[in-house]
């Protein structure tokens, strides 16, 4: 089994490794990080559960994984795509899945290839740019997968509570101390870019194998009180005292909490796994 996608899928690989670890014995499971692979062992069931981080799915400037969310402009090259493909190929289950990085109004898109040291790069509107990113994905998929041994499953994306008044409580900051999930589930819009999921399905209902939707946008939309918050570990460091009583600079209403909805997501792909048809 292999996800490939940006950190946000990682707490789904993880919630994975939490689900299945505890029944295999200590010397017969192995955790191993790599900057670009995450790989989880299970020596007597033959198995391997695998993390690739590719925050666009195709290649950018901000693939390398020490990259943070939100400080390097990304450039991306549209076309590009197999320097990622080639360590997703001969797997069982791959669930692919790229959102958050593409924010910008326009992204920029880059002239020539980075292997030549172009920076070169025109803007490009983010619907479009990311209709091409996917249609370079699809047809990566249709060339590179046996889909009479691989499943494919694409998982839409995952939602953001970043303004407590999507949700009318004004005199909140952000997600920070929020407790339960949205109250009123007929009303609800936290900002997800509806463009781009309606792009996605479009993009993987053309495409020539068949392939599975993963739709946990609406239903995570719900959970504003699901996120890691000030409770975080950006690099690997839980935030100080000092920075937790500053929620507006640091809570993380992004990312999520585990156990929690990624434990939701996979019992979902659990479900999608046993009786697709
Ligand atoms: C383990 O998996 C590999 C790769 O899929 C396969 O070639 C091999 O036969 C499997 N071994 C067992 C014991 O299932
Ligand atoms: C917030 O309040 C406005 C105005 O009363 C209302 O139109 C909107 O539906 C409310 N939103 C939620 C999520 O309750
Ligand atoms: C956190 O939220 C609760 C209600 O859910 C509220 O009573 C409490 O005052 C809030 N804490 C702070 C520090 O605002
Ligand atoms: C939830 O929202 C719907 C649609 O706006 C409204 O009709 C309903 O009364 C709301 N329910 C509650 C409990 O606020
Ligand atoms: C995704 O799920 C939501 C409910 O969570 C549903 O309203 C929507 O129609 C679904 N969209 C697709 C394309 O399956």
């Amino acid at each position: 089994m292999e996800m490939a996608a940006q950190r946000l899928l990682f707490a789904q690989m993880l919630s994975m490794v939490c689900m299945v670890q505890s029944i295999i014995p200590p010397e017969k499971k192995s955790f191993s990080y790599a900057s670009y692979t995450t790989v989880f062992k299970m020596e007597d069931y033959n198995a391997t559960m695998e993390f690739y981080w590719a925050p666009f799915l195709v290649e950018s400037n901000v693939d390398p994984p020490t990259m943070r969310y939100g400080t390097v402009v990304p450039v991306v090259k549209l076309e590009s795509i197999s320097k990622h493909g080639d360590n997703w190929k001969n797997v069982d289950y791959l669930i692919f899945n790229t959102y958050i990085w593409w924010r910008y109004p326009t992204m920029k898109a880059l002239q020539g290839s980075f292997s030549n040291g172009a920076t070169d790069s025109v803007d490009i509107d983010q619907n479009v740019a990311y209709e091409r990113a996917l249609k370079s994905w699809a047809k990566w998929v249709e060339e590179n997968v046996d889909s009479s041994r691989t499943s494919v499953f694409f998982s839409s994306m995952s939602p953001t509570h970043m303004k407590s008044s999507d949700w009318n409580n004004t005199n909140r900051i952000k997600c920070w101390n929020e407790t339960s999930p949205f109250p009123n589930i007929s009303r609800i819009d936290v900002g997800t870019n509806w463009q781009l999921f309606t792009t996605a399905v479009n993009v993987i209902q053309s495409m020539k194998i068949p392939l599975h939707f993963l739709n946990i946008t609406r239903l995570s939309e719900y959970r504003k009180d699901a996120h890691t918050s000030i409770y975080a570990a950006p690099g690997g460091k839980l935030l100080t005292q000092e920075q937790k009583s500053d929620p507006a600079r640091y809570a993380d209403c992004l990312h999520w909490c585990l156990p929690g909805l990624p434990d939701t997501w996979n019992e979902l792909l659990f479900a999608l796994i046993m009786y697709r048809t």
